[in-house]
């Protein structure tokens, strides 16, 4: 199916098979294809933490507004940004693996760690937290066109309380929680939604 397709046919589905399972490597998989998805400087800082534990997802459920999805689903991650990937050293490490790979010489190698360091130096934590909301963003609409492209099923979803979710899964101050996605094998379809006339969206050299 083209991406067009797929993205015409794509539902936010919150109704899913619970016995239906979802291999570790096949998810892997998708998740190591989403994430050559952009990111900013390469500093790789979108993590997915994947949340199989039964007991885990039924405190998540009513942290998650009780979304059955958040039970029901073969697969739920939490995306997460790794604040600690705007530290020196990653930045240093990644562009030195690029070098190694032979993908640049030593002189772009030391231009774009510097620049990917000068860039963030002085960013306040909620410029920071904005830079990794776009990586996991892009990162994550990739995993749900993989997905769909499987024939399975997906939604994001924001509607949690992040404080909770944060203290019942021990996820520390070091990252940011962005979103959630389940997965699965959809019982229901999504409903349809309608969207602006695309010349509503488009504005041309002022808005
Ligand atoms: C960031 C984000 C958070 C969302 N959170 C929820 C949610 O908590 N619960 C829910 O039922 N849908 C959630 N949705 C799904 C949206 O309601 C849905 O994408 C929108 O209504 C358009 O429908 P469609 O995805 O089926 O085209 C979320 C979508 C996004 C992008």
């Amino acid at each position: 199916m083209s991406v067009k397709d797929i993205l015409e046919k794509r539902r936010s589905v919150r109704h899913y098979d619970p016995n239906y399972n979802i291999s570790s490597e096949m998810l892997t998989a998708l998740i190591e294809s989403a994430s050559k998805s952009p990111n900013g400087n390469n500093i790789q800082a979108t993590r997915y933490l994947v949340v199989d534990d039964p007991y885990l997802r039924d405190l998540l459920l009513p942290i998650a507004f009780n979304q059955q999805q958040v039970t029901e689903a073969s697969v739920l991650i939490v995306v997460l940004g790794d604040y600690q990937a705007f530290e020196k050293e990653n930045i240093i490490q990644i562009h030195e693996e690029g070098f190694q790979e032979g993908f640049f010489d030593a002189s772009l190698r030391d231009y774009l760690a510097d620049a990917a360091i000068n860039y963030y130096a002085n960013k306040s934590k909620e410029d920071l937290a904005l830079e990794l909301t776009r990586d996991a963003s892009l990162a994550s609409m990739s995993l749900l066109l993989l997905v769909n492209e499987t024939g399975l099923e997906t939604i994001t979803m924001s509607g949690y309380d992040s404080k909770q979710l944060k203290s019942v899964l021990n996820i520390s101050e070091r990252y940011l929680d962005i979103m959630l996605i389940a997965i699965g094998k959809g019982v229901k379809d999504g409903h349809k939604t309608v969207r602006h006339d695309v010349e509503k969206v488009i504005y041309r050299n002022k808005i």
